[in-house]
């Protein structure tokens, strides 16, 4: 009997599709067809699939010319599965040509014709409503959003606003965008959703203004610095139907989703201690180190190193207290403990002090430590007393990262999901209300 297996994602499932399994089915008497795992298709960058690996399973038995489906969940599979199943020929379509020549070593390649005009990609883009996003602030932060949205299918950055005209033209400019302006009010009436990047002290009012005007928002991180501004804003988006994302990136990036599910599964038993630290040393004259811009450690990196520990403990700690070393009126470094009735907490910022950037959770059982920079999450190990039990873990974080907190933010608006479990509403008040405690100065000490 003659073996034959293909392999591919199947989404949106086309004539190209169907006339490639025909094609790879004729090649021999039995056919095997690989569907790509959810999780593979986020790991290598495909993040626009539409269906899940059910439904696309589904798709390619209901076309008839598969005798077996498996799931393709690693890099490097097709090897494996080539000898276990002692398959004869390896078939894929021609837009590969080439790729998979190193299983010539395993069995026979052959690259079918692909049929031409139809894709999943092009699919998608037909089928996808398309979201005018205006980016709010024109810096650093703002410009990283223009190149990392363009890989989420469904987002248009259609216009810029900035109260420095100057600066949103030469942004408008940069990134090839046709509006630009000083002018909010007008700014919100050509765009759908908008993505806050401006300084911190601004957030809340650019936030309240875009949602009073209908806007869908995405607000960078410290998203506001008060629980009560965070929960009337939530409030408003909920009433008003209208998506309220928090930009804290880690929170949506493969990797630390992954983390979090594994410590909630159990696998290090009962947490006890988190710890988390981030420092990013920062140089004169930036809004970082200027009391006036609300800049210091903890207003800067607390949002990232807050959401580790309320994911993982919760949002009903009892207690909190800060540590700082201040310069010029500005914490160039804090230390802030927050206990818990049955755990521990701290997280270790600075922006004039430098410490190593990792997390540790510990439990009962285990730790997990996620090294340096923990934020950019793509690596970290479990870790055993009986260091043979132990495992690591490794995953892609594609680009600066944004693209996973914008995927969310269009998926939420194009399936009206208005909450979001990768970073509650309440974790997000959470941690706007322990910034706020620090700038209210309660249990805070200066060293
Ligand atoms: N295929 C084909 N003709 C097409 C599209 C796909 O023969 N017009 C083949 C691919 O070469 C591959 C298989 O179908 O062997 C599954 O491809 P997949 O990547 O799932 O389909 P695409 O439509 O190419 O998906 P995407 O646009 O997401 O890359």
């Amino acid at each position: 009997m003659k073996k034959v297996i293909t392999y591919g994602t199947y989404d949106l499932l086309h004539q190209g599709h169907i006339n490639l399994l025909r094609r790879a089915k004729e090649l021999g008497d039995y056919l095997i067809v690989g569907v790509t795992s959810d999780s593979f298709d986020k790991g290598r960058g495909k993040l626009n699939v539409r269906n899940n690996v059910l439904e696309r399973v589904e798709a390619v038995k209901a076309i008839g010319y598969a005798d077996e489906i498996i799931i393709e969940d690693y890099l490097g599979q097709k090897i494996d599965d080539v000898q276990k199943y002692d398959v004869d020929i390896f078939a894929i379509g021609s837009d590969w040509e080439g790729h998979f020549d190193y299983l010539n070593e395993f069995c026979k390649v052959v690259y079918l014709p692909r049929t031409q005009g139809v894709s999943s990609t092009m699919l998608r883009a037909e089928t996808q409503e398309v979201f005018k996003v205006g980016v709010v602030g024109s810096g650093r932060i703002a410009k990283r959003f223009v190149p990392e949205s363009k890989v989420v299918n469904g987002v248009e950055v259609t216009a810029v606003y900035d109260p420095n005209k100057k600066s949103a033209y030469s942004f408008a400019e940069t990134f090839d965008i046709n509006a630009y302006t000083d002018n909010y009010s007008t700014f919100l009436d050509g765009v759908d959703a908008v993505y806050i990047a401006s300084p911190h002290l601004t957030h809340y009012q650019y936030a309240k203004d875009a949602l009073y005007a209908g806007k869908h928002v995405l607000c960078e991180i410290p998203f506001v610095l008060s629980g009560a501004q965070a929960k009337e804003l939530y409030d408003y988006a909920e009433e008003h139907n209208l998506v309220l994302l928090e930009a804290n990136k880690t929170a949506y990036c493969p990797a630390f989703c992954h983390l979090t599910t594994l410590v909630k599964s159990g696998m290090i038993g009962d947490i006890v201690d988190v710890k988390a630290s981030l420092s990013k040393m920062m140089e004169s004259g930036t809004r970082e180190l200027d009391v006036a811009q609300a800049g210091g450690a903890m207003n800067e990196h607390a949002p990232l190193n807050l959401m580790a520990i309320i994911k993982f403990l919760g949002k009903e700690y009892l207690h909190v207290n800060f540590h700082s070393k201040v310069e010029n009126g500005v914490d160039i470094y804090t230390k802030a403990t927050i206990n818990y009735p049955h755990a521990t907490s701290s997280i270790t910022l600075g922006i004039g002090v430098k410490t190593e950037g990792n997390l540790v959770v510990s439990g009962t059982k285990g730790y997990i430590y996620v090294p340096a920079p923990w934020w950019l999450t793509s690596f970290f190990e479990v870790r055993y007393e009986d260091q043979t039990k132990n495992k690591k873990y490794f995953y892609c974080y594609d680009g600066e990262g944004l693209r996973y907190e914008i995927q969310e933010f269009m998926s939420m608006i194009v399936n009206s999901r208005r909450s979001c479990y990768k970073l509650r509403r309440r974790e997000s008040i959470a941690i706007a209300e322990i910034i706020e405690k620090f700038n209210k100065k309660e249990n805070y000490t200066e060293i």
